[in-house]
């Protein structure tokens, strides 16, 4: 190889040792990188990655066998000055058979793994845990049928227990993902979609919406609580404990007069108070540690700065700008902090 050679491969050959180096060294980047696919922590995602790999070994394998033979015949029949003209060829039967048959066995191998994942995956145990998930221009909504409770953008699941997914939207497509468990499945107007997965790591989990759905498309994410099955039925029976009314002199007791009075209960529901089913069920607002999708931390004022409007801070919002008058926003935040 001569140094011209050498200087002429060595960017690409530099680019190719970068990503070699990047594919080896995901576990760092998964830190980094907290919606990876690469570290997988159900059975199912496991599955697939397994799927993944195996396939990329195969594919690498052949890239190399194909392009070898490629480079090599280039560079062995390359035209030389004063050389013959090349012998025109018509064909080769055996040669068109071989390179057809290849690629058919090729692909059938790897279809086999494929379509056996593809039904293992779709085979959802008897003793699921049952989530229904609505999709919403641009949140989501968590209903647990088994456990009558209904919550928005921060979904509760217990360790190593299978939950089964009802996957309905009522506007756009969007995607349901939450890297660490899963593949993504569309969410469709007028069809249910389904899928399920079994949490094997306690911890919190970032979700996304993975479908172009509008102005916040980005801003569409969720939480992943999953909690060993103690904190789980805790966290269950706070979502259902009856909230007392606030102090009638307090100013929560103000905040629930504007909430009752103005248009937050025509999309709102917060139990035996409002039935709205447009916007977030409100009931236990103030158990989530996130506003507005996973947007804002729940704190007092990114609470009081949503009311004010929302639109603002959110492209989109169907919430609209109310123009209410500061001291109603007050009220209505610490209304609203009650509700725990
Ligand atoms: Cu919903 Cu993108």
């Amino acid at each position: 190889m001569t140094a011209s050679t050498l200087r002429r491969w060595r960017r690409p050959l530099l680019v190719f040792l970068g990503l070699a180096l990047c594919a080896l060294a995901h576990p760092a980047l998964a830190q980094n990188y907290p919606q990876t696919t690469l570290e997988p922590k159900s059975a199912i995602a496991g599955e697939v990655d397994h799927l993944l790999r195996d396939i990329v070994f195969w594919v690498v394998v052949i890239f190399v066998i194909v392009e070898g033979g490629l480079v090599f015949t280039v560079v062995r029949f390359r035209r030389r000055a004063g050389g013959p003209a090349p012998k025109p060829i018509h064909g080769n039967t055996p040669l068109e058979i071989t390179w057809t048959l290849i690629p058919a066995i090729i692909l059938a191998f790897i279809a086999v793994p494929t379509v056996k994942t593809i039904f293992r995956v779709a085979d959802v145990p008897k003793n699921a845990l049952e989530v229904r998930v609505t999709g919403h221009q641009w949140w989501w909504e968590f209903n647990y049928p088994q456990l009558g409770v209904t919550t928005a953008n921060e979904l509760h699941l217990p360790l190593d227990r299978p939950v089964a997914f009802t996957l309905e939207s009522v506007d756009v497509i969007h995607s349901f993902w939450v890297p660490a468990f899963s593949g993504k499945r569309d969410v469709i107007p007028g069809r249910t979609n389904h899928m399920w997965f079994a949490p094997a790591a306690a911890g919190e989990f970032p979700g996304q919406c993975a479908e172009f759905c509008g102005a916040s498309h980005a801003n569409m994410m969720f939480k992943v609580f999953v909690q060993p099955k103690a904190d789980f039925d805790a966290w269950v029976a706070r979502q259902k404990a009856p909230v007392p009314p606030p102090d009638s002199t307090s100013l929560a007791a103000k905040g629930l007069t504007v909430f009752t009075h103005g248009q937050c209960v025509a999309c709102h529901m917060i139990d035996g108070v409002s039935y709205g089913v447009i916007g977030p069920n409100l009931t236990k607002v103030s158990t989530r540690t996130t506003i507005a999708a996973g947007m804002y931390e729940n704190t007092p004022d990114n609470l009081k700065a949503w009311i004010q409007n929302a639109p603002k801070h959110k492209p989109g919002s169907l919430m609209p700008n109310m123009n209410l008058s500061d001291a109603d926003v007050e009220a209505l935040a610490a209304f609203l902090q009650t509700r725990r």
